[in-house]
């Protein structure tokens, strides 16, 4: 992560009081707990004995000290400063050994930040509040999860962390443009494939639809699941903050993505893509094949964003211009909603837009 925070760019306004992905799930045996960064807050994650994670802010809340400088032991974190003992899914603390008998102070009054922590399509997601809105109540947003349509599939996930912040993590996820120059291979597409295309698009609770009952016919997986004749069905949904799903219907054969942008900083973010599928269930090696041009197709988007990331320290002016960049409009106008609280949508309706890809 240090050289792509050193060419990180201009930083963006984050949005809290939401679920985003810290890791994967399975790192984190019983008994252990790894670090990771979420939105420019430190955490320290883990899983107690009885299989449960938790995430704590990694500060020991007596002197600041990192939580991940002393020990767990599978039920309790014990700071190293001074040996506060905290129970890690609440953040109480259970034990302060300076404590004598004459002294009043309740150690259990006191709590190190705790953040709900859950486990979905094997990631550890957390929920980051509002800064200053104290200790989460139950009403919670629901946790992300990608949508599967057998109870027999396969999955796979990729990770890429991006120099440059969320805001140009998540347009260039949305971005119709850039797939015959970025991605151009013989097994995807090639520049001379590019032609006019129109989508349809309609409004989704703070976010956006796009629905197309053609496939889309110079990209691969189209002309993979084209093998069963039947129609083909996609649809891509992006949803604030940070969530662009993707699913291709044909017949009883499926494939279901769930691609998040999750801010590290406020000027760094991480994609994560994680997918489930049951086309060619009982071919073996697919799923490595198919993490393999997975993990080719998002380090294409990872090295182009590194090289934006040089020019964004600059801070050029940008141009977002129609019907391409339309989408990317559609996300800023349906952020700036959401930190305002306004509850305004930029669409009043469904649109199609044109462009060439
Ligand atoms: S700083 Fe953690 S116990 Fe004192
Ligand atoms: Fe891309």
């Amino acid at each position: 992560m240090n050289e792509l925070v050193q060419i990180a760019g201009p930083p963006t306004e984050l949005i809290f009081g939401d679920w985003y992905p810290a890791m994967r799930a399975g790192e984190l045996r019983a008994g252990k707990t790894a670090k990771a960064m979420l939105l420019g807050v430190p955490l320290l994650l883990g899983r107690k004995t009885g299989g449960s994670l938790f995430a704590l802010r990694d500060l020991c809340p007596h002197r600041g000290i990192p939580l991940s400088a002393g020990w767990f032991d599978g039920e309790t974190v014990t700071c190293k400063y001074h040996g506060w003992r905290f129970e890690p899914c609440s953040g109480q603390c259970v034990e302060i050994p300076s404590l004598t008998s004459h002294e009043t102070l309740d150690p259990t009054k006191i709590f190190a930040s705790a953040f709900p922590c859950e486990e979905r399509d094997g990631y550890a997601w957390v929920y980051l509040p509002e800064p200053g809105t104290g200790r989460v109540g139950d009403a919670l947003p629901a946790i992300p999860e990608v949508p599967k349509f057998s109870t027999r599939y396969r999955s796979a996930h990729l990770l890429a962390e991006l120099p440059c912040n969320v805001d140009h993590g998540i347009i260039g996820l949305m971005d119709p443009a850039h797939g015959p120059f970025v991605h151009q291979s013989w097994w995807w597409r090639s520049r001379a494939s590019i032609h006019e295309k129109e989508k349809r698009f309609e409004p989704l609770p703070e976010g956006f639809r796009m629905s197309a009952h053609a496939p889309s016919g110079n990209s691969a997986p189209y002309k993979l699941l084209g093998v069963y004749g039947e129609p083909i069905v996609t649809t891509i949904d992006f949803v604030l903050p940070n969530r662009r799903y993707e699913t291709i219907r044909c017949g009883e054969k499926w494939f279901s993505s769930l691609t998040t942008v999750t801010p590290v900083t406020a000027s760094t973010c991480r994609i994560d893509v994680y997918a489930a599928w049951n086309i060619f269930y009982y071919v073996p090696f697919v799923t490595s094949i198919a993490t393999y041009f997975g993990a080719r197709f998002v380090r294409q988007d990872q090295q182009t964003m590194i090289e934006q990331a040089e020019g964004l320290r600059f801070h050029p002016g940008l141009m977002l211009i129609d019907d391409a960049d339309k989408p990317a409009k559609w996300y800023f106008a349906l952020k700036q909603a959401r930190l305002k609280k306004s509850g305004e949508h930029p669409m009043s309706g469904p649109v199609t837009l044109h462009w060439r890809s």
